[in-house]
């Protein structure tokens, strides 16, 4: 590329950036959109204000959602937990280079596969993983069936820490065992905490493993050391495996910090198996490629032997898509988790200034926000027929605002009268998604 049209891309990047905040200062209440940005250093390599169009790709969260809320227009879909950037363009010309080779036999994930995993791991948060005990699985959640299938016998309780993610409550079932769901505790300040003691009376009960989602998918908790570690003493106690799934450990917002569960020490480490994958960070779900890790060689050795939903074998364009991720993401990374930060922030102040039936506190990790729809539901009323509270919410949002979110119910049973909201968006959608929820709010 010469000079000038670089100049010019770097240019049409700021003035996008530009033309945002001076269109945002016309939209009611939105002079705080400069408050969400510059949180953290951007590198401006990538212009994540770009409006990728995403329709007509077949995807869950825009097609799917547009398809079943008709009548109704859902221009501001916020559900599925991916994002709507453009992935990093190493990715895709990874993918397109690998496309020039015309033949798709079986094939090992590029050289390099397991070493760009160390590093990532390493550079970003100093933690030495061990390439050896690395094994390919064809997403996390398969890696945690993977583990439970191994490590429990049929009926087996499982400790699922809720609100937590919607998929466990099947994965655990799908496993053979049973869930015991223990309450998550809700503090002042927004975050919550485990309660140890209902977890320890879990464990006494028989409890054989605790599935621990971190960062935390729906409440955007990142534990700290402290906290893992007391619950990781509890695991180690009663010698229930902790299974980790550090998917979303790239989102940390700039007052946060992601702690490693397996940095922890020996003792964690050994006693746990940590499940990742490149997929959130580079929206690369849908290539289905994900990696699990322990110390605990024997424990991978008996997954490779036992747990029936692991296969070496994967999906040639995944290894190629998280390679190059892995290789060439970093700036990527430290823009997106600065341009979330920024909408996060930005969440948080205009529902302080806009939304009085709507709490929310900046989250620590993730991007999603988990809203606090408690008065916004006393509003509304009863939900009709068999509809849960979040049912009732979910409606409202896509009838009169059209904006997609998901009923906190999903999550577990302390979920009622939150919803969670994908920020994983360009802040000008975002901006327009609020201020339709602020017209909607207004007139109830
Ligand atoms: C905490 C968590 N784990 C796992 C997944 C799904 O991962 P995969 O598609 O790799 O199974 C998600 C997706 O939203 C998630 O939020």
């Amino acid at each position: 590329m010469t000079k000038t049209k670089l100049d010019r891309r770097l240019f049409m990047k700021g003035a996008g950036a530009a033309s945002f905040m001076a269109g945002a200062a016309t939209l009611p209440s939105t002079s705080s959109v400069a408050q969400g940005m510059g949180q953290m250093h951007m590198s401006m390599a990538y212009d994540l204000n770009e409006e990728f169009n995403r329709i007509g790709s077949g995807d869950f969260k825009w097609d799917a959602i547009r398809k079943a809320a008709r009548p109704y227009d859902v221009p501001f879909p916020m559900g599925v937990a991916d994002m709507d950037f453009r992935t990093l363009p190493h990715v895709t010309a990874a993918l397109q280079k690998r496309l020039n080779h015309h033949n798709w036999g079986y094939e090992a994930a590029p050289a390099d596969y397991k070493q760009n995993i160390v590093d990532w791991n390493k550079n970003r948060y100093g933690e030495d993983v061990d390439p050896s005990t690395i094994l390919n699985c064809i997403g996390v959640l398969d890696g945690v069936t993977s583990a439970l299938v191994t490590y429990c016998d049929p009926g087996d309780k499982v400790i699922l820490h809720t609100p937590n993610y919607s998929s466990f409550f099947s994965v655990i079932p799908g496993s053979l065992c049973e869930l015991a769901e223990s309450d998550l505790i809700l503090g002042d300040d927004g975050t919550y905490d485990f309660d140890y003691d209902d977890t320890e009376r879990l464990l006494k009960e028989g409890a054989k493993a605790i599935i621990l989602c971190n960062p935390q998918n729906p409440t955007g908790n990142c534990w700290t050391a402290d906290q893992l570690r007391r619950l990781g003493d509890l695991a180690n106690q009663y010698n229930a495996l902790m299974i980790a799934d550090e998917i979303h450990c790239d989102f940390v917002n700039k007052h946060s910090k992601y702690v490693p569960y397996a940095s922890l020490g020996d003792e964690y480490a050994m006693n746990s198996v940590i499940t990742k994958s490149a997929s959130k960070s580079f929206n690369l779900a849908a290539h289905r490629t994900a990696y699990m890790y322990s110390s605990n060689k024997e424990l991978m050795a008996r997954i490779v032997k036992e747990g029936i939903h692991h296969r070496g074998l994967m999906h040639t364009m995944g290894t190629i898509a998280c390679n190059a991720a892995y290789k060439h993401g970093a700036t990527y990374m430290d823009d997106m988790q600065a341009y979330i930060d920024g909408n996060s922030h930005f969440l948080e102040k205009f529902c302080d200034e806009n939304l009085k039936l709507i709490d929310f506190k900046v989250q620590e990790g993730t991007y999603l926000a988990w809203l606090d729809c408690r008065k916004l539901a006393k509003k509304l009323g009863t939900p009709e027929g068999d509809d849960r509270v979040g049912d009732m919410m979910k409606k409202f949002f896509i009838q009169k605002a059209g904006v997609n979110i998901n009923p906190g119910e999903n999550y577990g049973r302390t979920g009622a009268g939150f919803m969670r909201m994908n920020l994983g968006t360009t802040h000008r959608k975002l901006h327009s998604a609020l201020n339709a929820i602020k017209s909607a709010t207004d007139a109830l």
